[in-house]
């Protein structure tokens, strides 16, 4: 059993520290059933938290938290965020990661998207409130929109389209951070803020139709590896792992950190580059297929991770090179590869 300080300290050491009053720590994840929301769940388990995930399932999947079932500190509570939250226990932190990240599954029902977004943030900032719990706000590069400077920095509010295809998550996203400030401001709640940026690894839906599953799934079928546009836009990939140390140090981090903080990796790729790297490594001889841009495609996207560097003495440590493999090998043993075409990928 481990045990962690009273929140009310303000201090939440991810390690147990035996000089801080014992009390068992608990922690809610949102979205706990989804790609990263699952593997905090088990990074908190493997630490001796208690721990509520909490998911509707709409792009989560049981067999991401599993193993963690039989577990006796691991409670799974079915609950969309869209409604009031209340917990069977205390609760000193609060990871908020529910919402559809991929574009096709936002796109499906985009006012259930911002739902999500924006009642998900005021139900999880009320029960903060009620519990006295730090809470992580899950944001994304996506607030930058189709951004005029690289790399984006904090500092930089964007160019996002108010009525396009994406602005369901761009704008949910941008008003949970709204509610997230404001609630600090008026309310006293002690937020964290972190603005993640595009993240792959084990753990991913084949068919969520985002570009890293989706080049790796369309090698492994033999299919067209469909490039939309010409290839030449840019992505930096954050390994799952090091992305969730990253909010695992903002979550701990001793200092307020109420602004928003970049968690990504500065290495920027074309995605061209991103489907010559999958066909080495699957060696597989798909063609590429080119397709329309999709609207409002972001162009480039590279995050300035100076204050994570400063702040939380955090920076990413896979390659893209080591991370793919370790994807490749999940999808070659796990990941139900069963034919379903993939759509869209970003
Ligand atoms: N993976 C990335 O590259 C990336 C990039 C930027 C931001 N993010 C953010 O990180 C978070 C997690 O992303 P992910 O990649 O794990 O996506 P995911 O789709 O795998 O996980 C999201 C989880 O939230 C659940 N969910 C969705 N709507 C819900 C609702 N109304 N109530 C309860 N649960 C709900 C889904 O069932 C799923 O389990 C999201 O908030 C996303 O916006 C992810």
């Amino acid at each position: 059993m481990n045990y962690i300080s009273d929140v009310s300290e303000g201090y939440h050491p991810f390690a147990p520290d035996a000089s801080q009053p014992k009390r068992q720590a608990s922690v809610l994840i949102t979205g706990g059933a989804g790609f990263l929301g699952s593997w905090l769940c088990h990074r908190y388990i493997e630490k001796g938290y208690r721990v509520y995930c909490l998911d509707n399932l709409s792009t989560g999947r049981m067999a991401n938290v599993a193993d963690l079932i039989p577990h006796a500190r691991f409670h799974f509570i079915k609950h969309d965020v869209v409604r009031p939250v209340s917990l069977p226990g205390p609760v000193s932190l609060i990871y908020n990661m529910a919402c559809p990240a991929s574009p096709p599954r936002y796109q499906a029902d985009p006012i259930q998207t911002m739902r999500t977004s924006v009642s998900g943030a005021i139900n999880l900032l009320e029960l903060a409130l009620t519990h006295g719990a730090r809470i992580l706000q899950a944001s994304t590069s996506e607030v930058y929109g189709d951004p005029a400077i690289s790399p984006q920095q904090e500092s930089y509010h964007g160019n996002v389209n108010t009525i396009g295809p994406r602005s369901c998550y761009d704008e949910g996203k941008r008003a949970a951070e709204t509610l997230f400030h404001d609630y600090h401001l008026c309310r006293g709640v002690d937020i964290r803020i972190a603005r993640i940026f595009n993240t792959y690894g084990p753990g991913m839906d084949p068919d969520d139709g985002r570009v890293v599953s989706n080049f790796i799934t369309q090698a492994l079928r033999g299919a067209p590896i469909t490039i939309y546009g010409t290839g030449a836009q840019t992505r930096s990939f954050c390994y799952r792992d090091d992305l969730v140390e990253g909010l695992i140090a903002l979550m701990h981090c001793p200092r307020g950190l109420s602004a928003p903080v970049n968690i990504g990796n500065p290495e920027e790729f074309t995605i061209a580059a991103l489907a010559e790297k999958v066909l080495a490594l699957t060696g597989a001889r798909s063609r590429i297929s080119y397709m329309p841009l999709p609207q409002d495609d972001p162009c480039q996207r590279c995050p300035d991770i100076s204050t994570a560097r400063a702040q939380l003495n955090w920076q990413p440590r896979v390659s893209l090179a080591e991370g793919l493999k370790q994807t490749l090998a999940y999808f070659r043993t796990t990941a139900p590869l069963d034919g379903r075409k993939s759509q869209v990928a970003i």
